[in-house]
């Protein structure tokens, strides 16, 4: 008899409820203020954003592909008691607006996505015809209420050769963190894991092409954190006071900032001015990367901007080092600066937003130039390497694209970080180095994947089914003790619910 009520529990279940994987809002707290999505449990029933005399205080699920910053405000001004925006696996036309606005401005209600899937646009497509309170949402968080305040987060770097005091320094620098506005889905895999691929595959080609060359520079590899805070990790790790990197800062030829390279065979070098005439060394090294682009037919532009002190937004990692009067750069597909951290970043920036094969291209590119300017021989270097990312590279790249990068999955001793200090050491070996520091002011609140229950029967339907499922079952236990008799009770009944169950 047990098994049985259990069984017909499961059954109405199955019936009823959809489970649907959510992700929610940032929630995170910049110079005192917070922003983002304040709350996380809800107990409400659903309304589609069309039936507009409907939202309010229900939960609305609108389609990202319908949505824009109007509709928005629309949908806002009805005040939802909560929202749940469905997306689809293409990025659509208008997010990028919609995530700047959830992202610069505060709610006090639930704000949820997901992706669509059949059973969701099923349900969706019901709740535009069947109105009133016909589909409740339930979900109960069990987020942290507490942010994360003065986080340590790890800088990693290492030489590529045994460093030597009489050279002068060139670094190679890509920061591996990612952001976007829903912390579970900021994969940043163009920014920036696009640029922490590049970094490593070209230290383990320059590595094995430095053993073999008289080297005219130290070559240090750095893998920075906090750089959607405004390059943060750059600045601690140049404020560095450990003495084997404090001479090495003091004597950086050159830094490189590798960005968003894994996009487009359009690149643009961001520097804030061209070298001057005297300046032989720079202009060897940009007519070394102008030569090699047009070998590798990839079209370079340059794009000058001014670092601007009073700004408070560093768009590029390289204006840190310009500020402590370094000569420096970054390379990106990107052709303008962001705004804002918040424009530069989508949680549709995703595996499939990199192209590998332009990503291949682009790192055989930057090496290559790189090899040249570092050798000397910017006219007669001579390439032999496989123009192919490594296996090994590819794999990362995989792990890469299924962690979140999120300024709260990457403090230290997170899952992350754990693994990412493998991949470090696979590119540094034993010269890596590790430098931890503390984050800006800022407050983020963690998230996990959260489950949104949906019941989609309102009691009368509920109890009718319920009714009869008992009055079919009572009947059927009737009849098999009275005609199949007791001892075939147990088994026979088994298989019975079992044919039950399939006519449904
Ligand atoms: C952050 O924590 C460190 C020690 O872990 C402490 O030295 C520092 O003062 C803290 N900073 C703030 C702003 O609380
Ligand atoms: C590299 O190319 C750009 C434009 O394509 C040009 O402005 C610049 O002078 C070139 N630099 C050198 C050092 O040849
Ligand atoms: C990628 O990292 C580099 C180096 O830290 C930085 O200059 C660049 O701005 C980053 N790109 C993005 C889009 O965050
Ligand atoms: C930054 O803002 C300016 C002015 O509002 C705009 O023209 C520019 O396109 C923006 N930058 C990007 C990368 O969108």
């Amino acid at each position: 008899m047990k098994l049985s009520f259990i069984s017909l529990l499961l059954f109405l279940q199955s019936i009823f409820a959809l489970q649907i994987p959510v992700y929610k809002l940032i929630k995170y707290e910049h110079q005192g203020v917070l922003y983002g999505s304040q709350v996380s449990s809800l107990k409400l029933a659903g309304a589609h954003y069309k039936n507009v005399e409907e939202i309010q205080r229900k939960m609305a699920l609108v389609h990202a592909s319908d949505l824009h910053l109007t509709l928005f405000h629309v949908i806002l001004a009805n005040k939802p008691g909560a929202l749940l925006i469905i997306l689809e696996e293409n990025e659509p036309e208008k997010i990028r607006d919609i995530e700047l606005y959830l992202g610069t401005h505060r709610f006090y209600f639930p704000i949820f996505f997901t992706f669509q899937t059949l059973e969701i646009m099923e349900l969706y497509e019901q709740l535009y015809w069947l109105k009133g309170d016909g589909i409740q949402f339930v979900l109960n968080s069990n987020v942290e209420a507490e942010g994360l305040r003065n986080v340590t987060l790890e800088n990693y770097y290492g030489f590529l050769n045994d460093y030597d005091e009489a050279l002068p320094t060139v670094v190679l620098a890509a920061h591996y963190d990612s952001f976007s506005i829903v912390p579970e889905l900021s994969f940043g895999m163009d920014s920036n894991g696009s640029g922490v691929i590049a970094l490593g595959e070209i230290a383990k080609l320059l590595k094995k092409n430095l053993i073999n060359s008289k080297p005219k520079y130290n070559v240090l590899i750095l893998f920075n954190s906090g750089g959607n805070d405004n390059f943060i990790g750059l600045q601690r790790w140049l404020d560095s006071k450990a003495p084997d990197l404090k001479h090495a800062i003091n004597n950086i030829a050159f830094a490189l900032c590798l960005d968003t390279i894994g996009k487009s065979e359009e690149l643009t070098f961001h520097i804030t001015r061209f070298p001057r005439k005297d300046e032989t060394e720079l202009i060897n090294l940009f007519s070394g990367f102008n030569r090699t682009a047009s070998k590798y037919q990839i079209s370079l532009n340059y794009f000058k901007k001014k670092v601007d002190l009073v700004d408070n937004y560093i768009p590029w990692g390289h204006e840190t080092f310009i500020k402590k009067k370094i000569v420096a750069a970054t390379l990106s597909h990107l052709e303008r600066p962001a705004n804002s951290t918040l424009e530069k970043n989508s949680i549709y920036d995703r595996k499939s937003n990199i192209n590998l094969h332009i990503l291949e291209k682009n790192v055989m590119f930057i090496y290559e130039a790189l090899v040249r300017f570092l050798d000397g021989d910017h006219e007669n270097a001579q390439m032999k390497v496989q123009a192919k990312l490594s296996s090994d590279a590819l794999g990362w790249l995989k792990k890469f694209s299924s962690h979140s990068r999120f300024p709260t999955k990457i403090v230290s001793g997170s899952e992350f970080l754990i693994l990412f200090r493998d991949y470090v050491r696979e590119a540094l070996g034993n010269n890596m180095k590790l430098q931890k520091f503390h984050g800006s002011d800022d407050v983020y609140f963690d998230t996990k994947v959260e489950i949104l229950n949906s019941y989609k029967m309102k009691s009368k339907v509920l109890d009718l089914y319920i009714f009869l499922y008992v009055v079919i079952y009572l009947l059927l236990l009737w009849i098999s003790v009275k005609y199949v008799g007791s001892i075939k009770f147990i088994t026979s009944k088994k298989s019975r619910h079992k044919n039950f169950n399939h006519q449904y």
